[in-house]
């Protein structure tokens, strides 16, 4: 025990957690146990290295940006459509894919308390995104007569209320055993003084670290051990916060196990230049994405020749990875990068402090700082309209209105598609459940009529 409390002093005076020390020392024995406790596993060398190089993510300053080679699904022959999407069908029939989904950030610019999947957007059903997500897992699930493995990744802030939620929902008729609930690592906030912040229980002060720690923390949890045991091939991945989201998509499947390189992205045409999504490209010779607060104006509203924006695939978060890349990679030290962020915390009086102002930085791992260890990536290009109805802001651009909105009108189009007449949907919202279709077949005006696309 007294062994345990000076090799956290050493610890923290090598850093000058001065603070610390003398909350240690002025500790009850069982509190201070626990703080040491704590202090023992915080990777305070790699925290202080990162914030000493201020930046260690790889920017664009210096480097070789250039625009990526890229398909286009829309400019695939039908015939070579159906092939691809056949390859992945057989993948999925094989057991060879499961599916991610990092929701462990906190809504912050939301303004919502729960954790983000569990956000009704307003649809008719009243469905959350999470369920919008595990319906259409269960569609292809079915369809492919066998259950695709999802991994959902939580943070210490969301795991027991995300845990209760999948738990009071029956796991929306997603059999539990394949459903694997798991927490991600984290990092400790540090103030803009350079100390280390203290929570609200008197701990330290930690924070989500990042989707781009999620390798790590599937290592950490036996998740990996688990997709290994499953016999997987690739791991489809996605953001919590997308509603039109093709979860799995076979096709997407189908394009990348034919290009057989570490990972697939699929991107969409950005809006414009200021548009706030990454942006997909080459850096340095590798591939790469620019994330849009980190990207100079020259760059995102630079210009082809022919007028058209020169980064114009925006990086949409829907990724996959080869199992055997996250196997090799899991490990591996990528950058942190900084943000200052608004952090209530303890001050040495245990009065909690509520700041007004960013006062703390906060380290974030991404998932595409791992792209440079592909050398090529496969990139493919989808429908916005078809794909990405994010869920960021309260109200307006990229909310749960818009999202919504955008859901019922790619379920308006399909209807139309299927041969109903426009008139009939006039002044409706009509949402189609994804156990029904999952991207639009299936439906017939027929059945519409006799009420059973309803
Ligand atoms: C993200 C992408 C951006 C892309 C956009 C598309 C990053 C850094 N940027 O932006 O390139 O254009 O999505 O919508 O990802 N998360 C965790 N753990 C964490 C932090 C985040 O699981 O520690 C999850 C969030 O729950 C969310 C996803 O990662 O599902 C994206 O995180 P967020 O910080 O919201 O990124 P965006 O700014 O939306």
């Amino acid at each position: 025990m007294e062994e345990l409390t000076r090799t956290a002093e050493e610890k923290l005076r090598t850093y000058n957690q001065v603070h610390l020390i003398e909350r240690l020392q002025r500790l009850p024995e069982n509190k201070r146990h626990k703080l040491a406790e704590q202090i023992k596993h915080i990777a305070l060398d790699r925290l202080f290295q990162s914030l000493e190089k201020q930046e260690l993510a790889e920017g664009t300053a210096d480097a070789s940006i250039k625009p990526i080679a890229y398909e286009s699904w829309e400019q695939y022959g039908k015939g070579e459509q159906q092939a691809f999407a056949d390859r992945g069908w057989e993948l999925l029939r094989r057991g060879g894919v499961g599916a991610i989904v990092v929701a462990g950030g906190n809504g912050s610019r939301l303004g919502y308390d729960g954790p983000k999947g569990t956000l009704d957007i307003g649809l008719p059903s009243g469905k959350s995104l999470f369920q919008l997500q595990a319906e259409r897992l269960l569609h292809l699930s079915r369809d492919a007569g066998r259950v695709i493995p999802w991994y959902v990744m939580t943070s210490e802030d969301n795991h027991e209320a995300t845990k209760a939620f999948f738990h009071a929902s029956g796991y929306f008729g997603y059999p539990a055993e394949d459903c694997f609930i798991f927490q991600q690592n984290s990092m400790p906030a540090v103030g803009h003084d350079g100390q280390l912040l203290l929570s609200a229980d008197g701990g330290i002060k930690l924070a989500p670290s990042g989707h781009g720690d999620c390798f790590a923390s599937l290592k950490r949890t036996g998740a990996l051990d688990d997709m290994k045991q499953r016999g997987l091939d690739w791991l489809f991945y996605c953001n919590v916060d997308n509603a039109l989201v093709k979860m799995a998509d076979p096709a997407f499947i189908g394009v990348a196990a034919y290009y057989n390189r570490d990972i697939a992205a699929k991107v969409v045409e950005k809006t414009d230049g200021q548009e706030k999504i990454g942006i997909v490209c080459e850096r340095n010779g590798r591939p790469a994405v620019l994330e849009y607060n980190e990207i100079p104006d020259e760059i995102s509203n630079a210009q082809s020749a022919d007028g058209h924006l020169l980064y114009h695939l925006g990086h949409i978060s829907i990724l996959l990875f080869k199992l055997d890349f996250i196997d090799k990679h899991a490990d591996a030290d990528i950058p942190y990068h900084m943000a200052s962020k608004k952090m209530d915390h303890l001050d040495a009086n245990d009065q909690l402090i509520v700041p007004d102002k960013p006062n703390a930085y906060k380290l974030e791992r991404f998932i595409f700082d791992f792209f440079p260890f592909a050398e090529l990536i496969t990139v493919l290009k989808v429908e916005r309209q078809e794909e990405f109805a994010p869920v960021k802001n309260k109200t307006g651009v990229d909310s749960p209105g818009s999202a919504c909105r955008l859901v019922l009108a790619l379920h308006r189009k399909w209807l139309i598609e299927a041969g109903v007449p426009p008139e009939k949907l006039y002044g409706r919202d009509i949402e189609l459940s994804p156990l029904q279709s999952y991207g639009g077949e299936d439906l017939s005006a027929e059945a519409w009529e006799a009420g059973l696309n309803r």
